[in-house]
């Protein structure tokens, strides 16, 4: 039996496989439609209540700057855009399922990769920042599935000190599939674009993947931006293959903590 077996067996045991949250299906729908304009998801957003206040929170702050008061969810998606509005929405609407019971740091680990992701692709031009903020905020889903599976026996890697790439390790000789996997399986199942599914199943193996750019760069902030993060941890041959050219990782990592902070105050 193969990893992806051993997967799907554990997946199939099961009671519940987490869905998508409702009102992600709805605007990915609407992004892939040709009818996807500023009214269309104003529309879906406005159907939230909480979601609605959130993104006007958001960009009242100053995460975005845009140095007015902005007072309607049109007004909010036409200063931001389509792209930016639906990875606010990405990120709100996943939150409940991210923060299960014992998830300590799972959701903010999740928005400091997004973040990081979304500035690192910026900054050294590597890809659609847009693309790249998702990418980073999704790469760890699949840790919610082996939580299913055994959430006791989960706990510790939950809070385990190692650095990424040797954590994943660890779970595969305890739990016989990983998180990659794992969050591959959710990703597939959720119709997730390929970009996406690609950065969630390699991001621990980038170079796996046919398309290496967007699973490489979540590889290096991932791990950069681990708390306990030390410099030798992120792979520096990995970040020259991709023009990644960090010249100080420290001062890189202060910049990712202090725009995902305020980010975080907006959303927590
Ligand atoms: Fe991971
Ligand atoms: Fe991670």
């Amino acid at each position: 039996m193969d990893e992806n077996d051993k997967t799907i067996e554990l997946i199939n045991k099961l009671k519940d496989i987490p869905a998508m949250p409702n009102v992600i299906v709805k605007v990915l729908k609407l992004m892939h439609s040709e009818s996807a304009g500023a009214p269309e998801l104003a529309a879906v957003i406005k159907c939230d209540q909480a979601l609605c206040t959130k993104i006007l929170s958001l960009i009242n702050s100053a995460y975005y700057g845009f140095g007015k008061q902005i007072t309607s969810v049109n007004m909010a998606i036409s200063l931001l855009g389509l792209q930016k509005t639906k990875n606010i929405i990405v990120t709100v609407a996943m939150s409940p399922l991210l923060s299960f019971q014992g998830a300590k740091g799972l959701w903010e680990h999740s928005i400091n990769t997004a973040v990081g992701c979304e500035y690192v692709a910026e900054k050294y031009k590597l890809m659609n920042p847009d693309d790249a903020f998702v990418m980073g905020f999704m790469h760890d889903i699949g840790k919610v599935v082996l939580n299913l599976i055994d959430s006791e026996r989960y706990q510790g890697f939950l809070t385990s000190a190692l650095p990424p790439n040797l954590r994943i390790e660890d779970e595969r000789a305890k739990f016989d599939t990983d998180h990659a996997s794992t969050g591959s399986f959710l990703a597939v199942r959720w119709q997730l674009p390929e970009i996406i599914k690609d950065s969630i199943r390699y991001h621990h193996v980038p170079l796996k993947a046919k398309e290496y750019q967007g699973p490489s760069l979540v590889n290096i902030v991932d791990t950069i931006v681990q708390e306990n993060f030390e410099e030798d941890w992120y792979d520096k041959e990995l970040a020259k293959m991709i023009n990644l050219q960090i010249e100080d990782v420290n001062s890189l990592r202060d910049e990712i903590f202090y725009r995902s902070k305020i980010l975080f105050n907006e959303l927590s």
